[in-house]
């Protein structure tokens, strides 16, 4: 649960069939063997018990070392016995000691200026880069500011503590102009001092502000296509700013990806409200006529799709920065196709391709994946820079009624290539490849790719390779199917799979599901699917999984975004929270606990596994909160810094 605004993506936009006779049939019959017989099926099986796990082999060590914690309703956060959390970075935090926004003035009635030195506003997706490759002391750590809080009550159109405590519209050209500037990410410079606490460096010249008003370059084979054009850019190559950087990746060559999310959010339009005007693409984008409640569109006549209806094709994009240097141009790269991306992780072939894994958060949408057509050349910077604007990408189809080994269905890669997929090389209304990235989300509808339950994050598993990917929820999804097997799913789930002859590349895949996220509280009864798979636990249940991420030792760390009244179908759940998985057993423990009314979202360690940081978005959004600063302060979004106390591994 979060902000409504920001959030319409619990809402389809997909109206595509997408479905088959022969599918149905097959998911009927599986469907049989998973509700009534109770035992036959993979499925089955596995809601029985984990013996998909049993084969696993013994360990010396258990993967999960740490005492797990309660939930909580705490406006604090929670980390197990034995481990400390400290708060680190709020929005605000100044990265510079001279001029604007040398100092947080503690009232949040900064201005655009200000805020455009200062670490921006509802932080998300977050990674750490050793300063010299191996520093687990020093580095720059950069994050997502995903978007701006809005009230709920009464009007969208207040901003929740942007302009201070008090909710209150950006009704100004300043106010806006804040509203950007505290999007997009930031680049921190933060080193240990020998007490054991991190600090930022100020006045770093690694330190910068990338805003939604920031110039970048699009690039790749759309890169100048008439989509991409606009007035003010009749080049179709460059745009001011990224937007709704929601999760992250980063490449094995050392550059950060950010990934462009709900971005239709902030694309409105004021001219002739009575008349709609929106295209087909923008309605599946999610675009919604008429005003936005961010009101970007009164200042800025490229937020208004009515006079510039090709800026929102710049934005859902991922987006390539080099965090070492300062003056670079962010990339975004539309090789790897447009819509609202989650985070992004790479695998490489066995022939050194880069594989990146995509979610694309909306109920109804796909996964994707995007294979390079170049090679990795370890320490070739000017040959990798290239690497991610030539490839092909595909969107994935989830089979149900066929197990493979102890997984439960099997899965197709399909190909969105205008020249080599007869689907789209044979259709008119297909230009050219541009059209298909820019609108990805169309041709995979055309493809017939399955529709899932919110994708969120995907992480790749460090030694198996497997892909685990977070299915946040889809509470409207009436037909079900193997992978989404739930109508009205409000807990989540994970699926996961495993790429045909372990190649990353592989045109096919056999898929399970991990854990079925649901109450054993609310629902006791075990065979009722609400009630979560054989791991979940009365100790450790929790709904909305959302961030994700391995660490190498093969921890699935697991983070949550969702439901946070703690009654009914969420009783017992407490505020949003970060888990531990060991993939092998299938046992899963809580390990962090976040303040109220906030999101645990973003993941990343210092090389020695000794630091984690974790992001706090948006305490507060609803009710009271007064975290990280207590008393009677304001919340802010902000990092959390958790070590062991004896100086451990994070997770032991
Ligand atoms: Fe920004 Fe899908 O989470
Ligand atoms: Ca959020
Ligand atoms: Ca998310
Ligand atoms: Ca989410």
């Amino acid at each position: 649960m979060s902000n409504p605004l920001a959030h319409a993506d619990h809402q389809p936009t997909n109206p595509s069939a997408n479905e088959h006779l022969h599918d149905v049939l097959a998911r009927s019959l599986q469907r049989r063997h998973l509700l009534k017989l109770g035992a036959g099926s993979a499925a089955a099986a596995f809601l029985a018990g984990p013996s998909v796990w049993a084969a696993a082999p013994a360990r010396a060590r258990p993967l999960l070392g740490f005492k797990p914690v309660a939930a909580s309703t705490a406006d604090a956060v929670r980390v197990p016995e034995g481990y400390t959390a400290t708060p680190f970075v709020p929005w605000g935090t100044p990265l510079f000691s001279q001029g604007p926004g040398a100092r947080w003035r503690g009232d949040g009635r900064e201005g655009a200026a200000e805020q455009a030195r200062q670490v921006g506003d509802n932080h998300d997706g977050l990674h750490f880069f050793p300063i010299d490759g191996r520093s687990s002391q020093e580095g720059l750590l950069v994050m997502n500011h995903e978007y701006n809080t809005t009230t709920k009550a009464s009007s969208y159109r207040h901003y929740l503590t942007l302009f201070g405590a008090e909710p209150a519209p950006a009704d100004t050209s300043d106010r806006v102009d804040k509203a950007i500037n505290a999007c997009g990410c930031s680049v921190i410079h933060v080193r240990r001092e020998a007490q054991g606490d991190w600090r930022v460096v100020l006045d770093s010249p690694f330190n910068r502000r990338i805003t939604a008003a920031t110039p970048m370059q699009l690039t790749g084979p759309a890169a100048g296509d008439a989509l991409l054009q606009t007035r003010a850019d009749p080049s179709g190559t460059l745009v001011l700013g990224t937007l709704n950087n929601c999760g992250n990746g980063f490449t094995p060559w050392g550059t950060y990806l950010t990934c462009e999310e709900n971005f239709n959010n902030n694309f409105g339009t004021t001219v002739e409200p009575q008349v709609d005007g929106r295209s087909a693409a923008h309605k599946r984008y999610g675009i919604s006529a008429g005003a936005t409640g961010y009101a970007w569109e009164t200042q800025h006549e490229r937020f208004d799709y009515k006079k510039e209806p090709h800026e929102a094709n710049r934005f859902g994009w991922i987006v390539e920065i080099d965090p070492f240097d300062p003056q670079s141009t962010p990339k975004k790269r539309t090789a790897l196709g447009r819509f609202k991306h989650e985070n992004a992780a790479w695998r490489l072939t066995p022939d050194g391709r880069v594989v990146v894994y995509m979610g694309d958060d909306q109920a109804n949408d796909y996964i994707y994946k995007f294979v390079s057509e170049g090679r990795y050349k370890p320490g070739d910077r000017v040959h990798n820079a290239k690497l991610l604007d030539a490839g092909q990408l595909y969107v994935a189809r989830f089979d149900d009624g066929q197990t493979s080994g102890d997984f439960m269905g099997t899965g197709e890669w399909l190909l969105l290539d205008k020249a080599r997929n007869p689907l789209l090389r044979d259709d008119p209304d297909w230009a050219n490849q541009a059209a298909v990235l820019v609108h990805a989300r169309l041709a995979a509808d055309k493809l017939g790719a399955t529709k899932m339950d919110r994708p969120e994050w995907v992480a790749v598993h460090p030694s198996t390779g497997e892909v685990y990917v977070t299915l946040t929820n889809h509470n409207a999804r009436k037909n079900t199917d193997d992978a989404n097997p739930r109508a009205g799913n409000v807990h989540g789930q994970i699926v996961r799979w495993r790429e045909r002859g372990g190649d990353a590349s592989a045109s096919t895949f056999a898929w399970d599901i991990f854990v079925l996220a649901g109450n054993p509280l609310a629902h006791p009864d075990r065979s009722d699917l609400r009630s979560g798979s054989a791991n979940v636990t009365v100790d450790n249940h929790f709904n909305s999984p959302d961030g994700l991420a391995f660490d190498p030792y093969g921890r699935l760390w697991i983070q949550t975004d969702g439901n946070y009244s703690n009654t009914q179908a969420f009783a017992g759940q407490g505020n949003n929270q970060m888990l531990a998985a060991d993939p092998r057993t299938g046992e899963i423990r809580r390990f962090l606990v976040g303040p109220k009314a906030c999101e645990i979202t973003g993941i990343a360690f210092t090389p020695d596994h000794k630091t984690l940081f974790v992001n706090v978005q948006h305490p507060g959004e609803e009710g009271e909160s007064h975290w990280p600063d207590g008393g009677n302060a304001m919340p802010r979004s902000a990092t959390v810094i958790v070590t062991k106390n004896d100086g451990g591994v994070i997770g032991t």
